[in-house]
């Protein structure tokens, strides 16, 4: 892999930058991007989501791995009343969600442009009301599994920083990779799976868009997983956490 190649790329999250962007959405990085963008600097401090909005927001929703913006930009638009946090390290990824919060004079977006869990990390605890994981990527060799990002840790940390009652949300069209995040979910009583029938993992539900990936999967004939788990207030009295993988 030439220098150039190796430095654009991470071996956790992959490709920083793609293809060199037009000038427009280069404007838009410069000028958009600094308005939106959650700089966490030097400080250390622990930080309420909220305080990144302004009068007018009820809830904050996080989206980890937006990709190229679809899905949020449309969930924006739908609910002025909830702030949205995206986290996405793929440079071109983050020019195409300013261009579509541009197009829609959205004013509830802002934007992490790097790894996610740096950002989950310093979240205050029980502030997100939704947490949308879409088709991250499975990682299926056995020796890269270690770099997925559903792991104990993480997913307690999901936990974490949820409010009860509110949804995490996930989708992949991996089969292994589907199962593998239902046992870390279930080794977590902080989350209940709502599914009740087939249909439930089957099928997006309406107020879910489709996102780019999901079309690609369907696209290459994969049939795409998606799951739902609640936030409890608190664990079942009996619950049991299930064994770690
Ligand atoms: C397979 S793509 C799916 C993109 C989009 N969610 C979709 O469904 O079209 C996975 C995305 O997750 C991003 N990603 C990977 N690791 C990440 C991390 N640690 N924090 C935030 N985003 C990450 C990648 O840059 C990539 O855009």
């Amino acid at each position: 892999m030439a220098a150039d190649e190796e430095s654009r790329r991470d071996p956790v999250f992959g490709r920083r930058r793609g293809h060199r962007l037009r000038p427009k959405r280069q404007a838009l990085m410069r000028e958009l991007l600094p308005r939106l963008e959650i700089d966490l600097g030097s400080c250390t401090d622990i930080i309420d989501p909220e305080a990144f909005f302004g009068a007018g927001i009820d809830q904050v929703w996080l989206e980890i791995g937006f990709g190229t913006g679809e899905h949020l930009a449309s969930q924006a638009a739908c609910r002025p009343d909830v702030g949205f946090i995206g986290c996405e390290p793929y440079l071109n990824g983050v020019s195409a969600l300013l261009s579509r919060v541009a197009a829609r004079n959205l004013t509830n977006v802002r934007i992490f442009p790097d790894d996610a869990r740096r950002l989950v990390a310093r979240l205050a605890e029980g502030r997100i009301s939704r947490l949308t994981l879409l088709f991250p990527d499975p990682w299926p060799k056995k020796r890269h599994h270690k770099r997925r990002i559903v792991c104990p840790a993480m997913v307690a940390r999901f936990a974490d920083i949820m409010a009860a009652g509110g949804e995490f949300r996930f989708a992949t069209d991996h089969g292994e990779f589907a199962a593998w995040t239902l046992r870390h979910i279930y080794s977590e009583t902080r989350f209940q799976w709502s599914a009740e029938s087939p249909r439930d993992w089957r099928q997006r539900p309406e107020d879910w868009p489709e996102t780019r990936y999901e079309r690609k999967a369907r696209e290459a004939g994969r049939k795409p997983i998606f799951l739902r788990f609640v936030r409890l207030a608190r664990p079942p009295a009996d619950a049991q956490p299930g064994e770690k993988t």
